[in-house]
Order: structure tokens, then sequence, then C-alpha cells
């Protein structure tokens, strides 16, 4: 390691009492915008694309880091989107939030049966909304073989409500 992850971890800014009181929101903006730790993330993700034939990236801020290695592995992107944002849908999928739900789409005619697909977002948390993009994708007929984030917050157990999938996280809090 030369220090590139060294380097993505100082620009990860801690926000206290984000977005409620007594939690701490891990800002990775600061990643992003930064050149040489997006090249770092972007290319540290595209080794575990594997065998995929296509990267799905998850709105909203899935969709900066997933656009970002799918084209640095050379395959194509498509975006999972919130719900009401689509012309046409393959599949719909409802999952919990802490307070509510919300609904994530699947772009028609964008996986072909059997395709195989590398899920990415930013951050896995409780798992949710990564599991209901793994869901769609699967209904849709697409073998997902991987899951791909920047920062997993370990404590909250989303690689488990994933398994056995493939889990790879950059950065762990
Ligand atoms: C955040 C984050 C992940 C998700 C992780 O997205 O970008 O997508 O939460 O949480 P989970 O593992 O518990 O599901 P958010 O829903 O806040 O929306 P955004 O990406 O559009 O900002
Ligand atoms: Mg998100």
């Amino acid at each position: 390691e030369d220090g590139s992850l060294t380097h993505v971890v100082g620009l990860v800014r801690d926000v206290p009492d984000y977005p409620a009181p007594g939690i701490l929101f891990k800002d990775l903006t600061p990643v992003f915008a930064d050149a040489r730790a997006f090249t770092t993330v972007a290319t540290e993700l595209a080794a575990c694309v594997g065998e995929a034939d296509v990267v799905a990236g998850i709105e909203a801020r899935g969709f900066l880091l997933g656009a970002a290695v799918a084209l640095v592995a050379g395959v194509g992107v498509i975006p999972v989107r919130k719900a009401g944002k689509l012309p046409r849908v393959a599949g719909s999928r409802t999952y919990d939030l802490e307070y509510g739900t919300a609904t994530l789409e699947l772009p028609a005619e964008t996986v072909s049966p059997g395709a195989r697909v590398f899920v990415v977002d930013d951050v896995l948390a409780t798992g949710g909304t990564a599991a209901a993009t793994v869901a769609l994708l699967a209904v849709a007929g697409a073998e997902v073989i991987g899951f791909g984030a920047l920062l997993e917050l370990t404590a909250l157990s989303g690689r488990q409500a994933l398994a056995p999938l493939p889990v790879h996280a950059l950065l762990h809090a």
C-alpha cells in the first residue's frame, strides 16, 4: 500500500449530531472531490468487479462511485433509482428505513437474463438499501456477483444482511 487509502481516510469528514442528535455522520463528499482519492477508491473497487458484465449504482450517492468504478473496470453502469424517476421499470422494491420506507426501481431493459452484476454504493450501513437492490436485480433475472462500498459501518451488520453475497468495503467505521 502506497498510502493512497490513508489519504482517502484523511478526507472522511466526521459531522456530529447529523442527521439527528447523537449520530456521527461520515461525510464522504471530500473524498469524491479530491482527484487522487476519487481515483484510488474507483480503482480499488474496480479490482473487485471480477467477471461482472455491468455495475449497478444506487441513487444518489452510489451513482458517483458506481459510474467511476464501471469506467475503470471497462463495463457499463445501471442507475437503480428512487421511486418515480423512471419512465419504464423492470421492477420495484420497498425497504424499511429507520423512520418509514423507501422504494427503489430498476430501469426497464437494462439487464439481460443471466447478466452478472456488481452493485456499488457509497456506504453499507444496515444493508437495507443494498439488499433491496440485489433483490430487484435477481427478480429481473440478473446474477448479482458482489457488492462494493467505500465505507462499511460494521456495527450495523449490513454484511450479514447481504450474506452469502461477497461484500467489499475499502474503509470500516
Ligand atoms: C445512504 C447511503 C446508502 C444507504 C446505506 O443513502 O448512501 O445508500 O444510506 O444505508 P443502509 O445500508 O442502512 O440501507 P440515503 O438513503 O441516505 O440516500 P442518498 O444516497 O440518496 O443520499
Ligand atoms: Mg444512498
